[in-house]
């Protein structure tokens, strides 16, 4: 008879404890999975709502022409600015339509260079999203594009070339597109301010060194002249007790601000276009490229004669944005509540469920000895596109490997900020843009309603162009 010894004893013992804990985890691992997908089914029914699935058109149809071009501007007295620009201004055209209209956009190409039009955060047909290789062919000098859509959100919006788009954008190019919906009368006024900051050389003109070493190894250009509708001294003027919607518009290259508005309460009723479930105040907000605040503002009927000085303080120096200056007869503040969007989901213990898809954002340096900003390794022609479940709960991660900052940004959808290094984040609105700060690990989740493909990338410009894009496709 064949005798098992001692120590064969002990290894069987082992094996048979390492079996049973692997069954168990196993099974614990089967619990979970099933536990995260009735969870991912409920986070989808409680999102059922949130924002329109079909666009509604009301027939009306507006025709409007862009035309990017060479031009100059004034930014400071006296001293004119070569640009190139929207219809000869910088910012370019503000257009205004209402909920249900169609935009009929013809865009000339009168740069001496290839573009294309991309519509920042509108949920667009994806053959109109203006990404040249992905959704058409560039836009050549000389040529055209009609641009058509019908916009499902109402909001805050704007445009911009997607082709070189460090230089283009700097130079000048962008413009903004509101929806506006039944709250646009309600307000006395209704005003947009783009912020936008430039780095000018001695004799006004832009620097035309576009993605420099420099850039590429910081948080992308950042301007010594911030403008606030292409002016260093906007002023906003109000009466006493007006009630105005301000929305600000970052589209910068790569400077972040954080708006703060001197003494007068400002409650953010939308970020990145998309009304909040709950205000909060506009302090403290860091306005990243791309992102957009709505804030509703009630000038104090005791203000007349004041001036309340709007301030950046996301720096240790402090930037002046504009100014906000009462004069007049007071009027009666326009009462009516908040306008905010009560179906923004909870989406509560979303912190726990199992990441769809992550990507590591960091620099590489290139064969050629360029900088290179890559997600999981790779720059944007090495990606192939992660496929995300249409009308299902995903969860894409954000690990910043990096010291640099990454406002990261979808096209053709809206997520939740989720998690910021593992903490449960409560944020009650949608984005379209979350900046991912050093060394920073950010989880979103999102329910794809819009089918297509659609780019991921840096909204720091120069970190997109060198390499830091990757696209999602929704079918
Ligand atoms: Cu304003 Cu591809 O983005
Ligand atoms: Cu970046």
């Amino acid at each position: 008879m064949n005798r098992t010894p001692p120590e064969n004893k002990a290894v069987i013992g082992v094996m048979c404890i390492v079996v049973l804990v692997s069954l168990a985890y196993l099974l614990s691992g089967n619990i979970d999975t099933t536990s995260s997908a009735s969870l991912k089914a409920a986070f989808a029914e409680e999102f059922a709502g949130a924002y329109a699935e079909t666009t509604e058109q009301d027939g009306t149809v507006v025709e409007v022409t862009v035309t990017a071009e060479e031009g100059a501007v004034e930014i400071f007295e006296g001293h004119t600015t070569a640009v190139w620009s929207y219809n000869g201004t910088v910012p370019g055209p503000e257009i205004r339509i209402q909920k249900g209209n169609t935009l009929r956009l013809t865009f000339v190409n009168n740069l001496p260079q290839e573009s294309t039009i991309h519509f920042h955060g509108i949920r667009v047909p994806n053959e109109m999203d203006g990404v040249p290789g992905a959704t058409q062919k560039s836009v050549q000098p000389g040529d055209s594009f009609v641009y058509v859509f019908t916009p499902k959100d109402a909001g805050t919006f704007w445009f911009h070339p997607h082709k070189n788009t460090s230089e283009q954008m700097e130079r000048g190019l962008y413009g903004t597109i509101i929806v506006e919906d039944e709250y646009a009368e309600q307000y006395s006024q209704d005003i947009v301010w783009v912020i936008d900051d430039w780095l000018l050389e001695e004799a006004y003109q832009i620097s035309p060194h576009f993605v420099t070493r420099h850039d590429l190894a910081h948080d992308g250009r950042w301007g010594n002249v911030i403008t606030v509708n292409g002016s260093t001294k906007e002023v906003l003027s109000v009466r006493p007790g007006e009630r105005i919607r301000l929305r600000l518009i970052n589209t910068s290259n790569g400077r972040v601000y954080k708006p703060h508005f001197s003494s007068l309460q400002a409650d953010v009723i939308a970020v990145d276009g998309m009304y909040v479930k709950e205000t909060f105040n506009a302090d403290g907000f860091a306005l990243a490229p791309g992102n957009r605040i709505d804030v509703d503002i009630a000038i104090p009927n005791d203000a007349g004669g004041k001036s309340f000085v709007v301030r950046d303080f996301f720096t240790s120096y402090t930037n002046t944005l504009g100014t906000i200056a009462v004069e007049g007869e007071a009027v009666e503040t326009p009462a009516f509540s908040h306008p905010t969007n009560p179906q923004v989901p909870d989406w509560a213990g979303a912190a726990d469920t199992p990441v769809d898809a992550e990507y590591i954002l960091d620099a590489r340096i290139s064969t050629s000895g360029d900088i290179e900003w890559t997600m999981n390794d790779k720059v944007f022609s090495e990606h192939d596109p992660v496929t995300l479940r249409h009308r299902e709960f995903n969860k894409i991660r954000f690990t910043n490997k990096s010291f640099r900052l990454h406002p990261m940004h979808l096209h053709g959808q809206f997520f939740k900020v989720i998690s910021r290094n593992g903490q449960p984040v409560s944020e009650r609105h949608f984005r379209d843009t979350v900046l991912v700060s050093s060394k920073e690990t950010v989880d979103i989740g999102l329910i794809p309603l819009d089918r297509g493909i659609w780019m991921n990338h840096c909204h720091i410009t120069e970190h997109a162009d060198a390499g830091m894009m990757a696209s999602i496709i929704v079918q």
